[in-house]
């Protein structure tokens, strides 16, 4: 890639006149479009640091707790490794079971407690409203990394990146989310942070019963974009630029029946993909269960394991820019 002219980040202390310093990061609604395209600015200065030096000094001194209540294999570790690699240091806290959460200890204690050793807390737990409760608590920076059924706000921002970087615009664009629309946080606040660009359409292809909750297609609608639900890929698929595939979320599901009856309602096969265009991308936020095939990985438009990497750099921008560095 080509060499860039690096930014300098704050050499020393805090800058605490800086946008984002101390804020919490809770959800998409937070950022305008000048604050995206500042993110993606920091998160391509953290991609040339990461392929010039690897680790560099920026956070030293400083520490992560990483607080997860549900099981993460990506945003944990990417968040472990966006502050590693920035010179900080990290609390792992990925077993809550071995925690005094498993004595009752109740959220606004245990984040109370983080605040006191660490300078920053990322949290992902079941309930929806979650990270905001941990917020008002902790003393410092909170990271939502997924509350239940309701935002995951850094994954979003690392889809826009990817998308970004893959496609070179993020205006224009035809993105149709299949999949469970009803429990997937992603596709939640995916959608919400799209309204920031200029001529999106949205499609959402889910089973009946797994469609985009209302309230979020009412934001959406409310920013003038344009949604259109259909049950099947037929017809949408050709026009799409972007195609974000999701899990079925087994554990939001009371009747493992009514899993069972939707679980491999889609499968994105290279003979399903036929009708797509050349230029276009397929993105998940993984894991996957069955609704990619391997099959399709090695097309150049399965984009989904390099969208695993465009996280590592997004997540260190949002550490950076909420402790005071960039
Ligand atoms: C997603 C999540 O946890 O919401 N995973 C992730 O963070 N990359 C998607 C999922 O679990 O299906």
């Amino acid at each position: 890639m080509p060499k860039k002219s690096i930014r300098p980040f704050l050499p020393f202390g805090d800058q605490q006149t800086a946008p984002w310093y101390g804020k919490a990061i809770l959800s998409v609604k937070q950022f305008n479009r000048n604050d995206l395209e500042y993110i993606i600015g920091v998160a391509h200065e953290m991609r040339v640091m990461v392929e010039r030096v690897g680790t560099f000094d920026l956070l030293k001194g400083k520490i992560l707790a990483n607080l997860f209540y549900e099981p993460s294999t990506r945003t944990s570790s990417s968040f472990m490794a966006a502050m590693q690699r920035l010179g900080g240091a990290v609390i792992p806290i990925s077993e809550v079971r071995y925690s005094s959460v498993a004595k009752g200890e109740s959220l606004p204690d245990t984040v109370r407690t983080l605040g006191c050793y660490a300078d920053v807390i990322v949290i992902r737990h079941p309930e929806i409203g979650s990270a905001a409760l941990a917020a008002k608590h902790a003393g410092k920076p909170v990271i939502n990394a997924g509350d239940g059924a309701g935002e995951h706000p850094t994954q979003a921002l690392l889809d826009m990146f990817t998308i970004r970087e893959e496609l070179g615009r993020l205006d224009n664009l035809t993105v149709t989310m299949l999949g469970d629309l009803k429990y997937g946080r992603t596709v939640h606040s995916l959608s919400r942070l799209l309204t920031q660009f200029d001529g999106i359409k949205l499609n959402y292809v889910s089973p009946d019963i797994l469609r985009m909750p209302k309230d979020v297609m009412d934001e959406v609608a409310a920013k003038g974009v344009a949604q259109a639900q259909s049950p099947t890929l037929d017809g949408v698929l050709p026009k799409t630029d972007v195609l974000y595939v999701t899990r079925v979320q087994q554990e939001r599901f009371e009747d493992p029946a009514v899993y069972s009856k939707v679980k491999s309602a889609y499968i994105i096969t290279p003979e399903v993909m036929a009708p797509a265009k050349e230029k276009m991308i397929v993105m998940h936020p993984l894991p996957r269960v069955a609704e990619i095939s391997m099959a399709f990985d090695p097309d150049p438009r399965a984009a989904y394991f390099r969208q695993m990497e465009y996280g590592l750099y997004v997540r260190m921008a949002l550490l950076a820019m909420v402790l005071g560095k960039a």
